[in-house]
């Protein structure tokens, strides 16, 4: 099974899991909508090239691993849609889930899936249970208070916001989870892979503050303008355009950089800037490439 099967085949059982019966049945739909179609899946795919790059010595702690990963990162946007958020409308080309099933099942839908996340990690215990614990820690540190995405969506509601703190929390935060549970998974220290972790979730932050400002709605899936609207900080309105293209070329040449020694690490250095590459505004690409000097 290639990578992104194995992401596909480890959600839809957890889902298929939470429908049993006797579920209530919009919640159990609920649930199926909010994951089908995915959408990039990207946060899963550097969690399994990670272990894969150190080994994939346990490839059922792996996909429990990244199921779990893209689950929580799911429950977040359902959770960042809803009126009391951001109040958007769709998400991936269709209703956002409060538009779809209403604001309670969209709440418990966010609810379900965050812990559905842990249930996962859980049942795949056996293959290594110490390993299994490291992957909850890192998922918790990354998802509640103070670093985690709780944490990021809380700097929204405070007066003064330090742009990095508030990104590297919001957005960083799951993507630093990616490369350590990747390192966890396969039984490595998780430690020497956040600050890869770290630098890829800037640059996908700058990347989504430039799509946020150039691109429409029918094209991304989502609203557009967002930051502008909520008069969030973010790279476009603090850098300018050739700013933040820069400051991505800047980021992912010291990502490249920061990869800990592995069997896999010529590997997923191209895989990281082809990831880079695919996020950069097409019109912007040449720009990036030269501003990393390639
Ligand atoms: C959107 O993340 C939320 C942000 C952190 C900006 P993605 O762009 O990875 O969303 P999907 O999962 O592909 O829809
Ligand atoms: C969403 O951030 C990231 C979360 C932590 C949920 P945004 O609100 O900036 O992202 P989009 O534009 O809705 O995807
Ligand atoms: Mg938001
Ligand atoms: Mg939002």
């Amino acid at each position: 099974m290639d990578v992104a099967d194995r992401i596909d085949t480890a959600i839809t059982q957890a889902i298929a899991c939470a429908q049993a019966a006797p579920s209530p049945g919009k919640l159990a739909s609920a649930l199926h909508y909010t994951v089908t179609p995915g959408g990039a899946r990207i946060r899963p795919t550097i969690l399994m090239s990670v272990a894969l790059a150190c080994g994939d010595r346990n490839p059922g702690l792996a996909n429990a691993a990244a199921a779990a990963l893209e689950l929580m990162h799911c429950a977040s946007l359902v959770h960042d849609d809803l009126p009391c958020f951001d109040d958007a409308d769709t998400r991936r080309g269709k209703p956002a889930v409060h538009r779809a099933f209403g604001e309670p099942l969209a709440l418990l839908t966010g609810d379900s899936l965050i812990i559905m996340a842990f249930e996962v990690l859980a049942k795949a215990a056996m293959e290594n249970p110490i390993a299994a614990v490291n992957l909850m820690q890192v998922l918790a540190t990354r998802t509640g208070m103070p670093n985690g995405i709780c944490a990021g969506q809380g700097w929204e509601s405070e007066a003064e916001v330090d742009l990095s703190a508030y990104h590297r929390a919001k957005t960083g935060a799951l993507f630093i989870a990616a490369t350590q549970m990747g390192a966890a998974a396969a039984g490595e220290d998780a430690e020497p892979w956040e600050e890869l972790g770290a630098r890829i979730g800037e640059a996908f932050q700058v990347a989504d503050d430039l799509r946020d400002a150039l691109y429409d709605e029918d094209t991304l899936g989502k609203p557009v303008g967002q930051d502008d609207l909520h008069g969030r900080p973010n790279a476009v309105t603090e850098l300018g355009i050739e700013g933040a293209i820069a400051r991505m070329g800047e980021i992912l040449t010291g990502a490249i950089a920061s990869i800990p020694k592995c069997p896999g690490e010529a590997r997923l250095a191209k895989l990281v800037t082809a990831q880079a590459e695919a996020l950069t505004p097409i019109r912007f690409r040449a720009q990036q490439q030269a501003a990393r000097g390639v």
